[in-house]
């Protein structure tokens, strides 16, 4: 017999997620911004914060300011480092019942190398997700200013980190490139397991009366509904591009939204901002996609995936 609980099943590389809704990194913690109210365990998982190897303070406040549509933030990676996680965060993330998908970026190749053997040994961490949306450690100072922007980088640290880990691995793509496809190729042909977008695009925010920026950090990353059409493009466009699974992010907030990106190719969503909004979200989007797929007599959520008419 078919349960509800078999029909979402969705699986990522050797990850099987109970169902396809899962909570963006950053706007969740480690699971502490919901574990208190909700129930962790009917999520299909979460990604946590992005780690780096040490500790980082982040960018001076304000970090947040939200505009038309969507919010700007400059949190620069703010975490205690990788020792704190192991130490102080691992127990936790124990306790939630759910998937859990390690974020993490370095500043060098070796700084990956050591976030990626160290995680490989820890069992509560199902996947890993890399945050490629950080400084090109591989091609220093040419004009791709980010590793996600250079796609032979991309290949390079792929391929290095494919061969140390079991783990599944994911690589979360920046939207600000010329030509998403190709970086998604490179990541597919490196070993990649599933690709994970998108990270924020950059923006501004200015004070007319004080003429000062909104944020401390000058530019931020813009997130929430005023992305979802742009993000919903990037993932369409990847999704005929490759064959390993996508996972659609970008001003996801009600079931209707996750199913658009289903539809356009994205075998899983993530929800970010929608957290701050309403706490409740990701349990209401999944509730949606069961009422969706009952009304529609869909048998599996695989089925939605990749469905534009187009
Ligand atoms: C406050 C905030 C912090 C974020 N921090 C991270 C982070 O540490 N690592 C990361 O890969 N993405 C980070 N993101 C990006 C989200 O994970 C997500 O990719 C992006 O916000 C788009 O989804 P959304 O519109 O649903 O928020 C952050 C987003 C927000 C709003």
């Amino acid at each position: 017999m078919v349960t509800t609980q078999d029909k979402l099943q969705v699986k990522i590389g050797n990850l099987e997620l109970k169902n396809p809704v899962i909570l963006a990194s950053g706007t969740c913690g480690f699971g502490s911004e919901i574990k208190d109210f909700a129930d962790t365990g009917k999520l299909g998982g979460i990604v946590t914060k992005t780690i780096t190897l040490t500790k980082r303070e982040g960018n001076p406040p304000p970090r947040v300011f939200e505009t038309t549509g969507g919010l700007l933030n400059s949190i620069g990676l703010d975490n205690d480092g990788f020792k704190n996680f192991v130490f102080e965060k691992v127990s936790g993330l124990e306790k939630l019942r759910t998937t859990v998908i390690a974020s993490i970026a370095g500043n060098t190749v070796g700084e990956f190398v050591k976030l990626v053997t160290g995680l490989s040994g820890i069992p509560v961490v199902g996947a890993i997700e890399l945050n490629l949306s950080c400084p090109n450690v591989i091609h220093k100072g040419t004009r791709f200013n980010l590793l996600s922007q250079d796609e032979k980088a991309v290949k390079k640290i792929i391929s290095k980190l494919r061969g140390i880990t079991q783990k599944t691995l994911i690589a979360k793509l920046s939207p600000n490139v010329t030509d998403i496809k190709k970086i998604a190729r490179a990541a597919e042909t490196a070993g990649i397991d599933a690709i994970s977008l998108i990270n924020t695009y950059p923006g501004l925010a200015a004070d007319i009366h004080t003429m000062k920026p909104r944020l401390g950090g000058v530019t931020g990353g813009l997130s929430g509904p005023a992305i979802k059409p742009l993000a919903l493009k990037c993932v369409w466009d990847v999704y005929r591009s490759v064959g390993v699974p996508i996972i659609g992010a970008g001003g996801i907030m009600t079931w209707e939204d996750a199913v658009e990106f289903m539809i356009c190719g994205a075998a899983v969503v993530q929800v970010g901002t929608a957290n701050f909004v309403n706490p409740k979200a990701p349990f209401e989007i999944t509730e949606g996609i069961k009422k969706y797929m009952k009304a529609k007599k869909i048998k599996s959520v695989k089925d939605i995936v990749g469905t534009l008419k187009a």
